[in-house]
């Protein structure tokens, strides 16, 4: 199938050329073809530039798009988001708004676990449901590539099926196999026995990247590192929950170990960040989590200016951040982060692929990537960040055919 968008405001693309990820000064290297089209066939990208050279190429039978008013950007990526959850945690939700913190929720026994209990009791087809109407929530805000963690089962069951469920949706899962102690289990360590030796090697099956919490009431460095270096062995790249509320030297972990990323970083100090910028570690930022707890957001503006590889994503969860929108983010990456709108862009497309190892087809408008594209009801791309919310998304093409429009 041949889609031709024609006649757009704008494309807008992270610069092709610079490799993947971006750092600094090439983060602001933003593409812009202004009354462009972009031609899709066979889902992926055969070409795109001004409608003046639109006659030039030869076109057989081909479904058209008016691009009229809008600007399109890549396919946004999501590389950090846990929709494999059954229930909400509204009622916490009102709690946090009364006064009760994130941290006394979860030592209550509240928090993930509570999450844990509600997923548990549903069945394999309540978890596909759930994540299948997350990814359309997601889709919807122009998310056209995901990745979903596991990590509210922590039984064996449940964790393969969260898997199984992401990648039923079309997603990119991760095993997040770390993320809090089942109450089954007397302490950590325990728990990563059983983790490691039950549930590791069928999880590795299915996943290309494995997770880990590390916190206080969580996992510490030496749980982490056990459970990452078990997961490298058997050649899965890691990830890991790091310096959300407190410094635990996850950073160090991570460069150590040769992580893919390490995720949240609110609580990073600058030799935290003097460290990653010099490593190949991708720092991946969660702003919406950071406002959605009401902690302190991270040292974007050093990490970027330092050359660290920063990545944007939701961290869609139940808990510290039920948000689906990646532009909201990119919107509160301008405004809380001081990132420039080129750089919001290419954190959470080609930056951000880079760490699902997709940089190659996601990402990017350019020829021989996957047709995925947002259209954005805006003259100017930079409405991305600019519009707070609302109707920005207009249409989304998928592997080049149009998945949702407004
Ligand atoms: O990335 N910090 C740990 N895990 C999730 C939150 C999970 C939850 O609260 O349910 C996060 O913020
Ligand atoms: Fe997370």
């Amino acid at each position: 199938m041949t889609l031709l968008v024609r006649d757009l405001a704008q494309v807008a693309t992270p610069a092709t050329g610079a490799g993947a990820p971006i750092r600094g000064r090439a983060l602001r290297d933003v593409h812009v073809v202004e009354d462009a089209f972009v031609l899709c066939e066979e889902g992926e990208i055969a070409a795109v530039g001004p409608m003046r050279e639109l006659a030039s190429l030869e076109l057989g039978d081909v479904e058209e798009l008016d691009g009229r008013g809008l600007c399109a950007i890549p396919g946004l990526v999501d590389c950090h988001t846990h929709p494999c959850f059954l229930g909400d945690r509204v009622g916490e939700f009102a709690l946090r708004a009364g006064g009760a913190s994130y941290e006394e929720l979860h030592a209550a026994g509240g928090g993930i676990l509570s999450t844990v209990r509600a997923t548990r009791a549903g069945s394999a087809d309540d978890l596909r449901a759930a994540v299948e109407r997350h990814r359309s929530w997601m889709l919807r805000a122009g998310t056209t590539t995901f990745e979903g963690k596991s990590g509210y089962g922590l039984d064996r069951d449940t964790e393969l099926a969260s898997l199984e469920a992401v990648a039923a949706a079309g997603g990119v899962p991760t095993w997040l196999g770390a993320h809090a102690v089942p109450p089954e289990f007397d302490d950590a360590d325990a728990y990563l026995d059983f983790a490691l030796a039950e549930v590791l090697p069928d999880a590795a099956e299915l996943v290309q990247a494995a997770d880990v919490f590390v916190e206080q009431g969580a996992f510490d460095l030496q749980q982490a590192r056990r459970y990452l270096e078990a997961c490298r062995d058997v050649g899965l790249a890691l990830r890991l929950h790091g310096d959300q509320f407190t410094e635990l030297g996850a950073v160090g972990l991570a460069i150590e170990l040769g992580a893919r990323s390490i995720d949240h970083l609110e609580a990073t100090g600058g030799a935290g960040v003097r460290a990653l910028a010099a490593s190949e570690v991708a720092a991946v930022l969660l702003p919406a989590s950071a406002l959605f707890l009401d902690r302190p957001m991270p040292p974007a503006r050093a990490l970027a200016d330092a050359g660290a590889a920063i990545v944007l994503a939701t961290d869609f969860n139940p808990g510290s951040a039920f948000c689906e929108s990646l532009p909201l983010v990119c919107s509160l990456a301008c405004t809380q982060l001081h990132l420039a709108p080129e750089e919001a862009l290419a954190a959470c497309t080609v930056n951000a692929a880079h760490v699902l190892g997709l940089a190659d087809r996601r990402g990017r408008i350019a020829a021989g990537f996957d047709a995925d594209l947002v259209l954005l009801d805006a003259p100017d791309w930079r409405h991305l960040a600019y519009h707070l919310g609302g109707e920005l998304v207009a249409t989304v093409v998928q592997r080049g055919a149009v998945a949702w429009a407004r």
